[in-house]
């Protein structure tokens, strides 16, 4: 199982340190053997020594250069980031980035070596417009992207249910995991209103290989609860 926190933008660099220790402990304590993933804020990159692996909730496809605002290569390797989240809903749209682009930075961190955990999702009018309508939707979030890369993790996310506290049925969810898994034999996550209360059972559901959780393992108690249900799944 991949059980990974979307710190998105919380958390100071020094919350974010003692936050990595914490689950670093909690790992070594119970000799976790799932693949624990963080991935905080850009400017919390910082020389962490921990069993848990810290990736970038962004970059900019390029070494360095005039790119106001972004991360180039560089800043990651200074950390030895090897991880980057693509794709999610926030950064499709809240900072309005296309499939093209997508694309351009999946290919850019592909060539690298990254491991990518590339996020797709439905919006609340799609997935009322009917499953046709939906998977529709979701297909054209995979045109351009390598599915067979060999370092790529896929996270379905539907856009309504993050941050919400609503989620879909568990049957929906297997539903679409069974979809998704025919485009790509890459790990698959749920993501959206993840929670210590639903973690157990959306681990437990064919074709989930894990979770992408936001704001539940912000508090880090409750994201080693999910850490252990994945171990004792
Ligand atoms: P929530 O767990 O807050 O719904 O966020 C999910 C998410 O966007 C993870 O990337």
């Amino acid at each position: 199982m991949i059980v990974a926190a979307n710190l998105k933008t919380n958390f100071t660099r020094k919350e974010t340190n003692e936050y990595l220790a914490e689950l670093d402990a909690f790992v070594k304590a119970h000799n976790i053997s799932q693949e624990v993933l963080v991935f905080p804020a850009p400017s919390c990159l910082d020389y962490n020594n921990t069993t848990v692996a810290v990736g970038t909730q962004n970059a900019y496809p390029a070494k360095e250069g005039a790119f106001t605002g972004e991360l180039g290569l560089v800043h990651l390797e200074e950390f030895g980031i090897q991880t980057i989240l693509i794709g999610h809903s926030e950064r499709r749209h809240i900072l309005g980035e296309t499939q093209e682009f997508l694309v351009e930075k999946f290919n850019f961190y592909k060539e690298l070596g990254f491991k990518i955990v590339y996020c797709v999702g439905e919006p609340l009018e799609k997935r009322e417009a009917g499953k046709e309508v939906m998977m529709e939707y979701i297909d054209a979030q995979y045109r351009g992207i390598d599915t067979t890369y060999e370092n790529l993790i896929i996270a379905y996310e539907p856009v309504w249910a993050i941050g919400t506290g609503l989620t879909p049925t568990l049957s929906d969810i297997e539903e679409v995991h069974k979809a998704l898994k025919e485009k790509s034999s890459a790990p698959l996550l749920y993501g959206g209103s993840v929670k210590v209360t639903n973690a157990k059972e959306v681990m437990a559901l064919n074709n989930v290989d894990g979770v992408l959780v936001g704001s539940a393992a912000l508090y880090s108690e409750h994201f080693c609860t999910m850490i252990n249900y994945a171990e004792e799944l």
